[in-house]
């Protein structure tokens, strides 16, 4: 049994949902990153508030790249703010003040956990054969990594 892509079909329902995973931690991402661009306060407010514009823009590239490879797989994307609150491993933040260093602690947390989650997704689909889910998680990886170092360099 192969997948429309060829794929074998073995490991898609397993790939899928630990992109769906990904997808709804994406969702949980992309609003407490505007909620850091909007509420954060002090000195260092303009060059964040940039920052955490563009890294909420990739995010929101990034989910649709990975709903639609769930599609690929053969199966469906969660969709809705319900679905993703209850899939989600990333918790949100309440809408309130922020100063730079928590804004810059909380993210390295939850990138660290994405870059943890990554990792496992690159081996659960390689370990299927499904290399062009390997090769956009590996891509996702670098990106995170890259920022974890970017953050962990402005904390000094
Ligand atoms: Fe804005």
């Amino acid at each position: 049994m192969t997948t429309n892509i060829g794929l074998d079909a073995g490991g898609k329902k397993e790939i899928a949902s630990a992109l769906n995973v990904y997808v709804a931690n994406l969702h949980v991402l992309y609003t407490k990153l505007h909620n850091f661009h909007w509420n954060l306060e002090g000195h260092s407010f303009f060059t964040l508030h940039a920052k955490l514009e563009e890294l909420y823009d990739g995010v929101a590239e990034s989910i649709d790249e990975f709903a639609e490879r769930v599609l690929m797989l053969g199966e469906r994307p969660l969709a809705s703010m319900k679905d993703y609150l209850a899939t989600a491993k990333l918790a949100e933040l309440p809408s309130k003040k922020f100063a730079s260093e928590d804004v810059v602690n909380a993210l390295l947390e939850d990138f660290r956990k994405i870059a943890e989650d990554l990792r496992a997704v690159v081996k659960l689909a390689q370990k299927h054969g499904d290399e062009g889910t390997a090769d956009m998680a590996i891509g996702e990886l670098q990106k995170y990594e890259k920022s974890i170092w970017m953050l962990s360099a402005y904390l000094g």
